[in-house]
């Protein structure tokens, strides 16, 4: 939750989860921590965690209290003129990535979604699978970097198998909507990415000209082969121009990003 005065986000762990979510509440917060040791390369929000942070009950609206009585009993209890939240993380507000591209222009649009996919290649290189890449998960900032935001499912790339999706045995197969072939808990098909991803068309048509690559195995195996020979990417968060070494160009041969 938020307030529309302040800008950040409230981040509550939920008691109850949806059956298909097979999450609990010290996996959300190994995965935050997680977050906390690795590189963010830029593209992961810092958080803030709290313990027993006590917020002013008249600026809870009766609605937001209503469904933290639903979904998180066990993480607040009410003292006097106070909301007293048992753990919480806080976080810089940003625009929703899947409402930012809902109002974007087509200019606007295509750098967005070029955003994305950089947030997604960065990560990767930096041996961050993100797990659920749904637009919503994203934010965009108030520079326009869009960065990634929900934890719960993030992995580390080497621990993941990034496969090809196998020939159906028959071609009927293919055509029946029921999937040919098994996946284990680290499988991943990025073939399968469009399909989750990319619904709306003139999103996919911004993704396909700049990231293709991200929708097959190559790219994945590729990042993971680099990681594993002990390869670190530098990142450069901000553009050349805003960057000192403008002032201090790096020596004749040296790589410039
Ligand atoms: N930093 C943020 N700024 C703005 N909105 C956010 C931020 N973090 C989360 N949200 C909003 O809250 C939703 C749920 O947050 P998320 O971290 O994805 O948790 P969940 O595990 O419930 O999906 C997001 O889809 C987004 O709409
Ligand atoms: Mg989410």
């Amino acid at each position: 939750f938020t307030l529309p005065s302040f800008p950040y986000v409230f981040k509550i762990i939920k008691d109850v989860f949806g059956a298909s979510k097979n999450m609990d509440r010290a996996t959300v917060k190994r995965k935050y921590l997680m977050v906390k040791h690795v590189d963010r390369v830029g593209r992961m929000a810092d958080t803030l965690e709290f313990s027993y942070a006590a917020l002013p009950l008249a600026r809870f609206h009766p609605e937001l209290l209503q469904e933290l009585r639903t979904l998180a009993p066990s993480s607040f209890e009410i003292d006097g003129d106070k909301v007293i939240i048992k753990h919480l993380y806080i976080e810089r507000r940003m625009i929703p990535l899947n409402l930012h591209l809902e109002k974007a222009s087509e200019p606007e649009l295509e750098e967005a979604v070029k955003e994305y996919g950089n947030a997604i290649r960065e990560l990767a290189i930096a041996n961050i699978f993100p797990g659920d890449m749904l637009w919503k998960n994203f934010g965009v900032t108030r520079y326009g970097r869009v960065v990634f935001y929900d934890y719960d499912e993030i992995e580390y790339m080497t621990d993941m198998n990034f496969r090809k999706i196998p020939p159906a045995p028959y071609e009927e197969m293919e055509m029946s909507g029921e999937p040919w072939y098994s996946a284990g808990p680290m499988d991943v098909f990025p073939e399968e990415f469009a399909t989750f991803l990319l619904g709306v068309p003139r999103v996919r048509k911004a993704f396909l000209k700049h990231h293709r690559d991200l929708l097959a195995p190559k790219f994945w195996q590729e990042a993971q082969r680099r990681i594993r020979e002990g390869y670190v990417e530098d990142f450069f968060p901000y553009p050349v121009e805003l960057r000192f070494c403008k002032l201090f160009p790096p020596a004749a041969g040296a790589a410039s990003s």
